[in-house]
Order: structure tokens, then sequence, then C-alpha cells
């Protein structure tokens, strides 16, 4: 649907880029011209889809855990000793699990606040004092989620991703005079690979939300794609510190408290 030179010249690092939604807004970027860095933990997953990714244009990988300092900074290194520049940022790598609010460890919200939140703080500043500042270019694109009326059943992710939410804001306005852009996306239910992670009965409550959904499908990794795409592209040059939500309206009509109705049947089934 874009111009397949849109992203001619450009270079994108995707976090989280080896699979689900990330793996699928990397190859967008390469079928519309442009060159991809994937960044993740797992070296084995990464290596294999970057390989895979290769088929649609140069495409590179460098292991880092988001949540560790040392490992963005060597990161944002190997993109400058590689590229020598970097254009667009997709803060895309995240996880949660589900679980009553009472029922969070402090060591399970801390893990899902540091993954979600500080991570994307993490890699923004760095890619920001690395290249775009000093380039007085550069856009990011947050991938969050579906928060709107809370996030019932994940209350640490649902906090971080408000925490992400506003600090697109925030950033949008301290660095517009970099002339460096950043909106947010918010994906409902995603039919990718993310969804796999986690137990049965979570997944069935997902399928009754397929059905509840008012365009009666899941979004697809290519729906989240598409809304990198515009972010990222000049198509949206006049856009910054928004949030664009792509979920079929779930955010407005969906049944909110059906996975945390779901999480306590399954524990009063295991007492
Ligand atoms: N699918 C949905 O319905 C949905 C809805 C709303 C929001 N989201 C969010 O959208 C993003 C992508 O979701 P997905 O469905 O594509 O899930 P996914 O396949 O599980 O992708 C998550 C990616 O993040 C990477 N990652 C996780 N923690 C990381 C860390 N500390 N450092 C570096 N990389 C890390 C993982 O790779 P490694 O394991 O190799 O590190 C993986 O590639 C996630 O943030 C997810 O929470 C998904």
């Amino acid at each position: 649907m874009y111009q397949d030179t849109l992203f001619d010249e450009k270079i994108a690092l995707v976090t989280g880029g080896r699979s689900g939604i990330g793996y699928s807004i990397a190859k967008m970027y390469l079928q519309l011209g442009g060159q991809v860095i994937v960044a993740s933990r797992k070296q084995t997953e990464l290596e294999a889809a970057a390989k895979e990714l290769s088929e649609f244009g140069s495409c590179c990988w460098h292991c880092c855990d988001i949540r560790d300092v040392d490992h963005v900074t060597s990161l944002a290194q190997r993109i400058q000793d590689e590229y020598g520049r970097l254009d667009i940022l997709v803060n895309n790598a995240g996880g949660q699990f589900a679980s009553p609010a009472e029922s969070i460890s402090s060591n399970g919200w801390s893990a899902v606040i540091n993954n979600n939140l500080n991570g994307t703080f993490y890699v923004s500043r760095q890619m920001a004092k690395t290249f775009f500042i000093p380039q007085k270019a550069g856009v990011i694109v947050n991938i969050i989620a579906n928060m709107f009326r809370g996030f019932p059943g994940m209350a640490h992710t649902g906090a971080a991703r408000a925490g992400v939410e506003n600090l697109t804001r925030t950033l949008a306005q301290e660095w517009a005079e970099y002339n460096i852009r950043i909106n947010a996306i918010a994906p409902g239910i995603i039919e990718s690979s993310g969804l796999d992670t986690y137990p049965e009965p979570i997944r069935a409550s997902f399928e009754e939300s397929r059905g509840a959904n008012l365009m009666k499908r899941f979004g697809t990794p290519e729906d989240v794609a598409n809304a990198a795409m515009f972010y990222s592209s000049p198509l949206s040059s006049y856009i910054s510190g928004t949030t664009l939500y792509v979920d079929g309206m779930e955010h407005l009509a969906g049944h909110n408290m059906r996975l945390l109705t779901t999480i306590r049947e399954m524990l009063n089934t295991d007492q």
C-alpha cells in the first residue's frame, strides 16, 4: 500500500524484532526499502529471524536485554559502527503475565515495570543521545497496549504502558526542538506469537473476545505494522505525542473484565 521506496536510505532499529509484531514491522521496513537491526535476548532465535528477514532486504541482529543499560550502550555502539546513523526506533520488546493484582509478587511487579517501562526509556534515551539529537532528526514509535479503561488482570503492564504513553507525550514535547517525533501504538488483541505465552484458559478467553469484538476478528501483526509505517514516515510529519489504537474499537467496546474473571476462575480451580 505504501511506495516500496518509502524508507530508502533509512536505518530502523526494532526491539523484539525476532517474533510476532516486531518481526512484521521489521519485514515491512525491509519491503519498503529500509535497512533494519533487530534486537532481543535470545541469540539463536534472533539470528534465525534476521536470516529469514534478510530475504527482504539488509537486516542485522544484535543481542540486547533492554533492561540492561550496558547492553543498550553496546547496541548503540554497534549501530554507530555498522551504519553511522539511526533514523527510526521502534520500542516493541516487552512481555507480561496475567494475575489478579493482589497476587503479583514484588519481583513480578518489578520485572514487568523494568521491561515495559524502564527498558523503553533506556533505549529511547540512548538512541536519542547517540543519534537523534546530534542528527537533529529521528522518529520513535512505542508499541504499548490497550489500557484505556485500566487493565484488569495485568495491573503491572497497564501501569507500565500508561507510563510509556505519558513518556511519549513528554518526550515528544522535550525533543521537538531536535526534530524528533514520538508516537505510540496501542494494539488490542493481536493474533501473534505473544498470545502463545498464555495458559490455555486465558487463550480461550481471548477467543471469546474475538466474537465479541465489533469487527469480529483479532488484529494481525500487519495491522500494527501498517500503523508503525505511517508513524515512521513523512506521511505523519505533523503528528507527535499521540496514541493510535489498533484494536477494532476494543478500547471503547471490549469486555474489560473477561481476563481477570478467567484468571480468578483458574486460581479457584487450582485450590
Ligand atoms: N499480541 C498482543 O495481543 C499484544 C497486544 C498488546 C501489546 N502487545 C505488546 O506488543 C509487543 C510485541 O508483542 P508480540 O505479540 O509480538 O509478542 P512476542 O512475540 O512475545 O514478542 C516480544 C518480543 O520482545 C522481546 N523481548 C522481551 N523482553 C525483552 C528484553 N528484556 N530485552 C529485549 N527484548 C525483549 C522478545 O525476544 P527475546 O525473548 O529474544 O528477548 C520477543 O521478540 C510486546 O511488547 C507485547 O506486550 C502485544
